[in-house]
């Protein structure tokens, strides 16, 4: 039995280095199927998403990715056109919609948003995105990326920058690379640095510098992260408006790096790359939001089906 069998997906903390590396197979494997082939997979199946948070990409390629597995999907894209408006509980939501599926998707405001529903779901649930926590199945889209564009993690340098603090994705993204032998520049205005909190865990096995100047780093590294700054987070407006537009990747910037260098976004952007970084050669955060698919239709292909497919 293949060991995703119906597993929750709730923090990128509960899967090894195997566990990581047999996702990108498995993405490796679907992208390169034929398309009747991949329709199998998940036919008959119905994937559940309840979104209490904006999204784009996260809803849409885990529908896009169930589409191309033969799946269908449906949920709650809006809680306002939902019983949620009327007070139901986030618990009794779970309840109904793990009813109807086979699995579901969450986001949500709340730090341990994702653990909670788990418990009470009858499915395997998967965290796309609980409060300022995490935000796994972005970091398993990144590094996949990171892995199919420079062809290896091991012995890479990483520079993050931005939105350290608030930024879910940079959290699972941390506890991800620790798999990895890797130097990691973060790079974020003082008040933006990463909580103290999750240093300790992520100190322990990963290698790391913190610094507010992009220039420092900006010419050896190979893979540049670039976040938001997450206005929606922040409890006092005027600290937001201090640290907009700390950083602004624009051609200039992207001309002082390594012509193989990659730079990566999990997007949305609001002003931190500019639109004419967009058709330089290192600019391959689209790419990026594509593979999420991929990886996503990977990940339920293993959650849903006892075997390896
Ligand atoms: N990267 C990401 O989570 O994007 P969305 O908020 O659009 O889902």
């Amino acid at each position: 039995m293949n060991e995703f069998f119906n597993k929750d997906i709730i923090s990128i903390r509960d899967l090894t280095k195997e566990n990581l590396e047999s996702i990108y197979d498995s993405t490796n494997k679907i992208i390169d199927m034929d398309s009747s082939e991949r329709r199998e997979i998940a036919r008959g199946k119905a994937l559940g998403y309840l979104f209490f948070e904006p999204s784009t990409r996260t809803r849409l390629s885990f529908q896009s990715a169930m589409a191309l597995i033969g799946g269908t999907s449906f949920g709650i894209a809006d809680v306002q056109s939902s019983s949620i408006q009327k007070g139901e509980s986030l618990a009794d939501t779970v309840k109904i919609m793990s009813g109807y599926t086979d699995a579901l998707v969450l986001r949500h405001t709340l730090d341990g948003s994702s653990r909670f529903a788990a418990e009470i779901s009858e499915k395997p649930l998967i965290n796309a995105g609980s409060g300022t926590e995490e935000h796994p199945t972005q970091a398993i889209q990144d590094l996949f990326t990171i892995k199919k564009e420079l062809k290896k993690i091991d012995g890479l340098k990483i520079g993050i920058v931005g939105d350290l603090k608030y930024g879910r994705t940079i959290y699972s993204l941390l506890y991800g690379l620790r798999n990895y032998d890797v130097n990691v520049h973060l790079i974020s205005p003082e008040s933006l640095k990463i909580r103290t909190d999750s240093t300790y865990d992520i100190k322990k096995e990963l290698s790391y510098t913190e610094s507010e100047s992009l220039d420092e780093y900006i010419e050896d590294i190979d893979v540049l992260y670039v976040t938001r700054v997450q206005k929606e987070r922040f409890p006092d407006e005027e600290e937001y408006v201090k640290v907009k537009g700390s950083y602004v990747i624009g051609h200039d910037v992207v001309k002082k790096m390594k012509e193989d260098s990659i730079i990566l976004h999990p997007l949305p952007r609001i002003d931190e790359i500019s639109t004419d970084v967009d058709s330089m050669q290192q600019a391959r955060y689209f790419q990026q939001a594509e593979y999420g698919k991929f990886t996503r239709a990977a990940l339920l292909s293993l959650i849903l089906n006892k075997d390896e497919f």
